[in-house]
């Protein structure tokens, strides 16, 4: 590693699935990564690694962009991804604020930050803001779901925004062994499967999506204002993916069968109150509610040769991971090592 200092990244939604991935590899290339968080204590716990410090935020209530600002000028920030969403209220958070006004208030600040800096001679003067969206957005009928909708609001307002760097990615289901919302190598091993819809998704491994993202700070000038579909490289029904990653687990036995949407909703209500031990053991990682189970029903697909053109990556395929997770740790490790390694498609 050289001896240079190491550039100063805001990742905002530090913890939860995607945030620990996407701080682990900016790390891992070279990076010092500010990690905005809601509650400090959690997210000492689940990130513990060098170069990194946190910040405590909360985008339910951070509206002000002169917040915003002073944060960027305090830790000198010269790069900003912006990973936070939430696709349902639980408690007293507020899906505008949270996804679409506290964004707002933090791109206004980037912009201020930029040219502030630009009159006064300074660096940073070119922040990149990658913003992580969802496929969800290129829905015909977005609009009919909170969260699809908030998110489409934020990247149209983004795409308006002048002077302002910014790249939007949008992922399609994000999946990883052992981590993620949904367990897919635990839910397998049930000798019967439901499966909700026949549509079809294109789900993309997190360690993709957060490799990819690194890349696209590396060399933001590549894919700046633009809009990239972090799809998988397959598209596949739900019941294609547990049968994927029950042949790379080598287990045969499951039975399938297609759950209504009405009972998919009822089991939903039901889990809410169940305990998250219980759900864990079912490979269940977070809450959901109808909307989000009726999102999942309705798939989505979309062509990933952009992303792939532009981060330079091999895409990883559900079969190839689950089979050298079922081999061991090392040989996973060395699998995600060598997407890491490996550039071009
Ligand atoms: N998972 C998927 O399949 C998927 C698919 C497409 C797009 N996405 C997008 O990818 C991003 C990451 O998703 P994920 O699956 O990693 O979600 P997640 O596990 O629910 O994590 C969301 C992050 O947002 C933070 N957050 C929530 N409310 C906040 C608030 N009021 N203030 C500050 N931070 C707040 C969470 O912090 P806490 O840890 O404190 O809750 C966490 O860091 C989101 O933008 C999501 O919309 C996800």
């Amino acid at each position: 590693m050289s001896d240079e200092p190491r550039k100063r990244i805001l990742v905002v939604g530090a913890t939860g699935f995607v945030g620990p991935a996407l701080v682990d590899e900016f790390v891992r290339a070279g990076y010092h990564v500010i990690c905005g968080v809601r509650n400090l204590e959690t997210a000492e716990k689940q990130l513990v690694c060098p170069h990194v410090e946190f910040l405590k935020i909360d985008l339910n209530e951070d509206l002000n962009p002169n917040l915003w600002l002073d944060r960027l000028r305090e830790h000198k920030i010269e790069g900003v991804v912006n990973n936070v969403g939430i696709a349902n209220e639980f408690g007293d958070q507020s899906m505008e604020n949270v996804n679409v006004n506290a964004p707002l208030a933090l791109f206004e600040a980037v912009t201020f930050y930029c040219q502030e800096n630009l009159e006064a001679n300074r660096q940073p003067q070119d922040v990149s803001v990658i913003q992580i969206s969802t496929t969800g957005v290129d829905w015909p009928d977005c609009d009919a779901y909170r969260y699809p909708k908030s998110k489409k609001l934020i990247d149209e307002t983004l795409i308006e925004t002048t002077g302002l760097h910014f790249i939007i990615v949008r992922p399609n289901i994000i999946y990883e062994p052992g981590r993620g919302h949904l367990l897919l190598e635990q839910i397998v091993r049930f000798p019967v499967l439901g499966y909700i819809g026949n549509t079809a998704i294109q789900p993309i491994h997190c360690r993709e999506l957060a490799i990819g993202v690194v890349r696209l700070m590396q060399n933001p000038f590549k894919a700046s204002c633009s809009i990239l579909l972090a799809t998988g490289p397959e598209a596949l029904t739900w019941k294609n993916v547990f049968l994927k990653v029950s042949e790379a687990l080598g287990i045969k036995h499951s039975i399938f069968f297609r759950v209504p949407l009405i009972i998919g909703q009822f089991f939903t209500n039901l889990i809410q109150y169940m305990p998250q031990r219980l759900l864990s053991r079912l490979g269940i990682l977070s809450k959901l509610d109808n909307d989000t189970i009726e999102m999942m029903t309705k798939g989505s697909t979309g062509d990933n040769s952009e992303w792939l053109e532009k981060t330079s990556l091999q895409p990883m395929y559900l079969f190839d991971t689950y089979k050298n997770f079922a081999q061991s740790s090392d040989t996973y490790a060395k699998y995600v090592q060598s997407i890491r390694d490996r550039k071009g498609a």
